[in-house]
């Protein structure tokens, strides 16, 4: 069945008194516009797009209480008027899904999910930033509504797609990162490889500490032993070791990240030997003494590709990396922003062309 867009008619106002900061952090700017639709009594509603602002729910929202809400991160490129460009969102909706399952909540329509990430890609056009390594970061977003405080699933959701001219993550091109051999972010037969807010909010005690030491970041550790490494906070980790790739082989406590398959698949093609398998962080730090480890570096769809100068532990000894500017994982990222940006072509089929709305 066809979805039905309502369009606000403030939308085109809103976004032609729009202007556009001449500095974007990640995340500091919120677009003028959002998708929004309801599922209610079993059914998802039509979509809207409607202006960006306050939402008003129940302080009894079950999303309050229980945390109930799953979240997608993508990005829409504009690199000189080459966009709007999307890029692999069939991999973002098929994550949405498996974290929706693992959360109890209702899946959403694939067409319902694509069509609200092309309406507001296609209406914020003229607000779309244009620089290299700058985009629209788009973030889906699904909230458990009912005001019933019973703990179980449910039975009203509301789903946003939220708009967010970006450029970097980080404020620095490379990051110090503490490892984490305490506190857990994730736990087998938990929530880890699900894309919601309990993970983050368990991460940000670890964030404090590694902020408090100079750090940008953590390097989480296995739950039953704290041996094997698992990923960063917002971000899959890869390290150089003997010229390979290699990263944490995915289970159930890592976040399968699309950014993490696109430079796996980038490699290959590339000729770089991949490795996923069980990473043990006393290996590591033994590789990177000798020097078999050479670098490493996080990514996500918001850090794109971020070197790691070293790694430390709570106690302040340092493993610093020979090449502390990962120029593999440098050449990976031009290449998949080349790819994303449209600047070269697409081998993979990853991205595909949104119509402007005020072109159309
Ligand atoms: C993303 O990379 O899109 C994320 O959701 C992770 C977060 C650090 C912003």
């Amino acid at each position: 069945m066809a979805i039905k867009i309502h369009i606000d008619t403030d939308i085109l106002e809103k976004i032609g008194k729009f202007e556009l900061p001449p500095t974007l952090g990640f995340g500091e700017v919120s677009g003028p516009i959002m998708a929004s639709a309801e599922f209610k009594n079993g059914e998802w509603s039509d979509l809207s797009i409607i202006p960006f602002g306050p939402i008003s729910l129940y302080p009894t929202a079950k999303v309050f209480h229980y945390a109930q809400e799953i979240f997608e991160g993508l990005k829409a490129y504009n690199y000189n008027d080459n966009g709007p460009l999307l890029f692999r969102t069939n991999e973002n909706y098929k994550r949405f899904v498996r974290s929706s399952e693992r959360l109890a909540m209702p899946p959403i329509p694939q067409e319902l999910f694509e069509k609200a990430i092309e309406s507001v890609v296609s209406y914020s056009y003229p607000i779309m930033p244009k620089r290299a390594g700058e985009s629209l970061y788009l973030r889906p977003l699904l909230i458990a509504t009912d005001n019933i405080m019973s703990v179980r699933p449910s039975l009203e959701y509301r789903f946003f797609v939220l708009t967010s001219p970006s450029g970097d993550y980080f404020s620095s091109a490379t990051i110090g990162v503490l490892i984490e051999r305490e506190q857990s972010r994730a736990f087998p037969g938990g929530i880890g490889f699900a894309k919601t807010g309990g993970n983050y909010a368990a991460s940000l005690m670890a964030y404090k500490k590694a902020k408090e030491l100079g750090l940008s970041q953590t390097l989480w550790l296995d739950a039953l032993e704290h041996k094997y490494i698992e990923e960063l906070s917002g971000m899959n980790f890869f390290a150089i070791i003997n010229g390979e790739l290699h990263t944490p082989e995915l289970n159930d406590t890592i976040l399968e990240g699309v950014t993490r398959d696109s430079l796996l698949k980038l490699a290959n093609h590339n000729g770089i030997k991949v490795v996923e398998r069980k990473m043990a962080i006393d290996d590591l730090l033994r590789d990177i003494k000798n020097n078999h480890c050479t670098e490493a570096f996080a990514c996500g769809t918001a850090a794109v590709v971020t070197p790691l100068t070293f790694l430390q532990d709570a106690n302040g000894d340092r493993y610093e990396f020979q090449n502390q500017n990962a120029p593999i994982g440098m050449m990976l990222k031009s290449k998949l922003l080349d790819i994303q940006e449209g600047r070269s072509s697409d081998p993979f089929g990853w991205t595909r062309k949104v119509q402007g709305a005020s072109l159309q």
